[in-house]
């Protein structure tokens, strides 16, 4: 999939604005307070209905704005087009529309719009707690399987229902053995999911991470939530008495993770912030790659400050690998000469300039 048009009102300190971005690199270059990221953060804001800049949305409206607009015409993989839609009201209210139609959830933004987001906080993929980990894992299941977010759905709906008896106490015993059994069964469903994606994500996550560090004793690895050798129905009896005191389940697929290691150490405690956002780039990367290999569509790349952690070197050989993947990407840095760099001279790409929120075309390098 590739962005043909984007409109953004409202987003932060942007002027109205109105962009045909090219289908392949888009350089965004300007200086520091410009609103670069604001641009990735209303992309992003279109695929995800969120920010990867602050939890809360009420900040990405700007000052005495009462709503934020995104909308973008988005060219799917058989050619066909798509228009997307999202507003975001200051009192909380939201719509999406896809194709003129009102959407009820973000998963549908998802599916039109598959974005993967590199940025100096890129690092806390390693580093931070699971739930991040889990977001990546099921953000690739998600667009290769599709039976994945009705397991997850389910999985939802039953933990929810056991939670809320281990809290308040009773229920009958025939409906708890019919919860257990649903929760066992959607935990399998979504471990297999996850368990199939992983194998087929490491070899190329391997191979990627080889074009642009030298760390073969890396190794990827996923715990699925409980342990390994027990149903999760005898895992469940056995602690039913620590989960009530607990008031929540916690074993299963809530609790899944992905590991990173060089040998016996956690990768994020030995590698250098750098070496950690290239180690993140290459996962990123791999799931693109899966992405276009289960012809499920493209994914739109957001590389925020790509200079940033990252030496020439590094930064070429990354670029190279997003030239590789052959799909859309929007890439920002405070020096345009600095991004242009790098790039094969036959990649088409279009240049941006940001300032006080305005944005305009500077030219397309030949
Ligand atoms: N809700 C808002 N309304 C208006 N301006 C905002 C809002 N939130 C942030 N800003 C301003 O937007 C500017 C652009 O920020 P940003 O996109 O991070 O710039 P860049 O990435 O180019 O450094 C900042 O100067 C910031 O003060
Ligand atoms: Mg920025």
């Amino acid at each position: 999939m590739s962005l043909v048009k984007l409109s953004v009102s409202a987003v932060r300190n942007l002027q109205p604005l109105s962009l045909e971005p090219s289908p392949r690199i888009n350089l965004l270059a300007g200086d520091n307070g410009s609103g670069k990221t604001s641009v990735l953060e209303a992309i992003h804001l279109l695929g995800l209905a969120r920010s990867f800049r602050s939890a809360r949305l009420n900040p990405v409206i700007q000052h005495d704005c009462e709503q934020a607009v995104v909308f973008g015409q988005v060219r799917l993989l058989d050619g066909r087009l798509s228009q997307i839609g999202i507003a975001r009201e200051r009192g909380g209210d939201w719509q999406i529309r896809i194709d003129g139609q009102n959407a009820r959830s973000a998963a549908q933004l998802a599916e039109v719009l598959p974005l993967q987001l590199i940025n100096p906080d890129s690092f806390r993929l390693l580093e931070g707690a699971p739930k991040i980990r889990r977001q990546f894992l099921d953000w690739g299941v998600f667009h290769v399987e599709p039976r994945f977010l009705g397991a997850w759905q389910r999985l939802q709906g039953a933990l929810r229902q056991r939670n809320s008896w281990l809290r308040h106490g009773r229920i009958d015993p025939a409906a708890q053995a019919a919860w257990d059994r649903e929760l066992a069964l959607a935990s399998e469903a979504i471990d297999e999911y996850r368990r199939a994606y992983i194998q087929a994500l490491k070899p190329v996550f391997e191979d990627t991470l080889a074009q642009l560090l030298e760390l073969p004793e890396l190794t990827l690895s996923y715990y699925r939530g409980w342990d390994r050798e027990r149903s999760l129905g005898e895992v469940l009896a056995g602690s039913l008495a620590r989960d009530r005191q607990l008031g929540h389940t916690q074993a299963g697929p809530q609790r899944a993770d992905l590991r990173l290691r060089i040998g016996s150490h956690n990768a994020a405690d030995i590698l250098s912030r750098g070496q950690q956002k290239l180690v993140v780039c290459a996962l990123r990367i791999a799931q693109g790659h899966l992405l276009n290999r289960a012809k499920h569509g493209q994914c739109v790349y957001l590389v925020d400050d790509l200079p940033s952690e990252l030496d020439e070197q590094h930064r070429h050989a990354l670029c190279r690998l997003l030239e590789d993947l052959d799909c859309q990407v929007f890439i920002t840095g405070v020096d345009g000469e600095t991004l242009k760099d790098g790039w094969r001279t036959d990649t088409p790409v279009a240049m941006f300039h940001v300032e006080h929120g305005r944005i305009e075309s500077s030219g397309v390098k030949a």
